[in-house]
């Protein structure tokens, strides 16, 4: 491929350790065609799927059907992660100790397992097997009491059980400063936790937006701690909570946004224009650190490996247009916002998978 990329800076493509697309069973919302697409759009090669699909993902067939797919479609490499309790039970671990060593993470993906004992034993076999927990404790706005305290509880198990067993625990979509201070003091203590921000964590506050998304969006004393925490290196990583939802589901109330094409741009303008930070640091957050984090380092970034890069302009502001994404869900807030960071192309394995107009 010749490209022309005068003016433009040149990046090691992007990973996404967070993802929904919704196939099986929400095609309607997103299929791997149009993840894929939305995926190279924002500049990502390689995306780690959710499993809240119907049927949940509770099994390594169904999550190599998915991984299949998508390898057919060759615009963006995945991993399926697979459920912790069998089809979000609560309470089931048999497939657990059936999973062949491709399954890396499995996660409860905001449906929190509630029973101190069965998220031990799952702790237990993921140290094992070495699989990685990914936890979603900040989804628990259902809680029928104080939904924060829940939320905090639930962080501070989880992080005290990866400390117990060593079982290596990723926690998503951190928002508050209390999370963030349990996942602090967690790594200090030596438990082999990761943790990841979103983009809309970091560029909204509830004071003036009010998206419904999981969780909520935050305080401006929560953002300035998910970005002290950047800063200081206890954030690891940036990962999109991609949520493509049709306009009747929004209006029904489920949560989420889709985040795949916006978060380069949302980061670069927020992070790095507005604060100040390195975009060395943006690209280890959102490049190099998920890579590691994903078991991918090796093929992604040492000389000879995989070619993945993607072009960006960080000079001229573009305005986000939800119409134009190529997501098939457009439940965008960012529609109209001007940002810095346009992706421009995207390459995998020396192929061009994305090329703006
Ligand atoms: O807002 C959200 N929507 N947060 C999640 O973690 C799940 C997601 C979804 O699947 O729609
Ligand atoms: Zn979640
Ligand atoms: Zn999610
Ligand atoms: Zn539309």
């Amino acid at each position: 491929v010749v490209l022309d990329a005068g003016g433009l800076t040149i990046l090691p493509a992007f990973v996404d350790l967070h993802c929904h697309w919704r196939t099986p069973g929400f095609e309607y919302k997103e299929d791997i065609e149009t993840g894929s697409r939305a995926a190279a759009a924002g500049g990502y090669t390689f995306v780690n799927l959710m499993p809240n699909t119907k049927p949940v993902c509770s099994s390594a067939a169904q999550a190599a059907m998915v991984e299949q797919k998508a390898a057919e479609i060759g615009l963006c490499d995945v991993n399926q992660t697979v459920s912790i309790t069998e089809n979000f039970d609560g309470k089931t671990l048999d497939h657990l100790k059936t999973l062949p060593a491709t399954v890396k993470f499995i996660t409860e993906d905001g449906h929190g397992v509630q029973d101190n004992a069965t998220m031990a034993r799952a702790f237990a076999i993921c140290t094992q097997r070495d699989i990685t927990v990914m936890s979603h404790a900040e989804d628990m706005e259902i809680s029928p009491w104080d939904y924060r305290l829940a939320e905090d509880i639930e962080t501070v198990r989880n992080c005290w059980l990866s400390e117990y067993y060593q079982t290596k625990l990723h926690m998503c979509h951190v928002s508050t400063r209390g999370a963030l201070d349990a996942i602090q003091m967690a790594k200090l203590r030596g438990a082999p936790v990761t943790c990841e921000v979103t983009p809309h964590h970091l560029w909204f506050t509830n004071d003036t937006c009010d998206y419904r998304v999981n969780p909520p969006i935050r305080t401006a004393d929560d953002v300035s701690a998910l970005i002290d925490g950047i800063r200081t290196g206890v954030v690891d990583a940036i990962a999109t909570d991609h949520a493509p939802h049709s306009e009747e589901d929004k209006l029904k109330g489920m949560a989420g946004m889709v985040g795949s094409e916006t978060a380069f741009g949302v980061c670069y303008t927020k992070l790095c224009k507005e604060e100040g930070l390195p975009l060395e640091l943006l690209v280890h957050l959102m490049s190099t650190r998920p890579a590691e984090i994903l078991g991918l380092a090796k093929g992604r970034l040492e000389p000879g490996c995989d070619a993945d890069f993607v072009l960006v302009d960080l000079d001229t502001p573009y305005t986000v247009e939800k119409e134009k994404l190529h997501s098939k869900s457009h439940n965008c807030p960012y529609d109209g916002v001007q940002l810095y960071g346009k992706v421009c192309a995207t390459i995998k394995g020396g192929e061009l998978t994305y090329q703006a107009d």
